[in-house]
């Protein structure tokens, strides 16, 4: 049948219809430089162990690259009889060289061909998300002058303890690191060469996998050709740590969003990144950090999509996982458009400090820090929070703080309590009180800072 690169045992046209449910070209188009970049690395082996000259190899590449060329310059027209990006460079090429162009998939299938291309893709998009993901580590690090200010921190959303602002702010430097180092995990293990596996079985041919692997970055080649045709774990594995930096995210946006409302009146977000309402003219909404939230959902479906997949697929290649694609992109191309707004929000948002303080002593962020100035007086833990918590109850009858309350009414409840008891109550004295590795008292977040400032200017 001509026309098709597969044609030769087949005597029917195929179906137009089947054509358009098949193809892969409008959406694995942007595969083409790595498919280029693959394939070049393929001729230069073929050429090394003589399965094609040197002048042929030649020739391959330079073609392959004016094909980019036209492809990035929309010269070359897409169509779904062609299937997919590596039918469409392969026909280009044997449009331009003829017999030679019919010699560059000597020793491989397009089974391994698409692993590799994948792999090459996802690698770069790796690297430059570690780059967005430290951009973003940078901006909440950046908020130093926030050290001065205290925060309410929360557990079940309740008022819990209060913490340096900053604390906050390397919360999430920490997340954003660990879903780095995921990052650069799933790389190492990724960096294994699928190219030479041919269609499942391996070639007869002397082909030098070793060469291509090393050709192209990786570590070395894959060693079974049966796994290989078939693995997308690194696939799932990337769109995994993609949704959890999706997690990490929406998670930071809610809370963001909750402060800016009215009820919390912690923060403001530049006028810059935020948007209004058509009919009410005060409105001034955190859309991007709705929508970063929203997001995450196309994230967290694209790694289910994944599983689900996969989760039937007998060995080796099956067409089935043409549709890895589609999750992957979608996953990568959403997470890069969210981390590139991130910082910026981040680095623009103003903490409202008067708002702030003049409802910092609400909610008994201190209670803890007095169970512990009782704990350090020989109380036994749990005696102590028992006597804090009828403190709080007396508190709440009379309306007023824990810091209101005199030295004879503490007395009254604790009578190892003293005078220097006023030292810890309040926030500002309950966050000074804080002082074990990790916390949020205030020269502890100021040395995970200067850790954070050194570590980020690095690189
Ligand atoms: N477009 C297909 C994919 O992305 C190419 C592989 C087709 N291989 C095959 N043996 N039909 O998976």
């Amino acid at each position: 049948m001509a026309g098709k690169a597969w044609g030769g045992r087949f005597s029917e046209p195929t179906n137009e219809q089947v054509e358009l449910f098949t193809e892969s070209i409008s959406f694995d188009a942007r595969l083409a430089a790595v498919d280029v970049k693959g394939s070049q690395a393929h001729a230069r082996m073929l050429a090394e162990v003589g399965l094609i000259s040197k002048e042929e190899a030649d020739q391959i590449q330079t073609a392959l690259d004016e094909i980019l060329i036209e492809i990035q310059q929309g010269k070359i027209e897409f169509s779904p009889s062609l299937e997919d990006i590596h039918m469409h460079i392969e026909s280009a090429l044997i449009a331009r060289l003829g017999d030679v162009g019919r010699k560059l998939h000597t020793g491989r299938s397009r089974n391994d061909q698409v692993s590799t291309d994948i792999k090459l893709y996802v690698r770069d998009e790796i690297d430059h998300l570690d780059k967005l993901l430290q951009q973003l580590q940078r901006a909440f690090v950046s908020r130093d002058d926030d050290l001065d200010l205290i925060l309410p921190g929360y557990t079940h959303l309740q008022r819990a303890q209060p913490v340096n602002a900053v604390h906050y702010w390397l919360a999430y430097t920490e997340k954003f690191q660990r879903d780095r180092e995921r990052l650069a995990d799933c790389r190492r293990r990724l960096n294994f060469s699928p190219l030479g596996a041919a269609a499942l079985a391996g070639t007869t041919l002397p082909i030098d996998r070793d060469q291509t692997a090393k050709d192209l970055g990786f570590t070395a080649p894959a060693a079974n050709s049966l796994d290989i045709s078939s693995d997308r774990d690194y696939l799932a594995e990337l769109v995994s740590s993609l949704s959890l930096i999706a997690i990490h995210l929406s998670s930071w946006a809610e809370e963001w969003i909750l402060w800016c409302t009215t009820e919390f009146g912690f923060m403001t977000l530049s006028d810059a990144y935020t948007t209004g309402s058509s009919i009410m003219p005060q409105k001034k909404n955190p859309d991007v950090l709705e929508l970063i939230r929203g997001k995450s959902a196309r994230v967290i479906a694209a790694s289910q999509q994944l599983f689900v997949l996969m989760k039937g697929l007998p060995l080796a290649y099956n067409r089935d996982l043409q549709e890895d694609k589609l999750a992957a992109f979608a996953a990568i191309d959403t997470i890069k458009s969210c981390l590139e707004l991130a910082p910026s929000i981040v680095i623009n948002a103003k903490l409202n400090r008067d708002k702030i303080a003049s409802r910092i002593d609400d909610g008994f962020l201190d209670a803890t820090a007095l169970m512990e100035y009782l704990i350090l007086r020989q109380v036994p833990m749990r005696t102590g929070h028992e006597i804090v918590g009828n403190l709080v109850a007396l508190c709440e009858s009379k309306n007023c703080r824990l810091k209101d309350l005199s030295l004879e009414e503490f007395q009254k409840t604790a009578p190892q309590i003293d005078n220097d008891v006023y030292d810890v109550l309040g926030a500002e004295n309950a966050v000074s009180a804080l002082r074990s590795f990790g916390s949020g008292g205030h020269d502890s977040v100021r040395h995970q800072l200067k850790l954070w400032q050194d570590r980020l200017a690095e690189n």
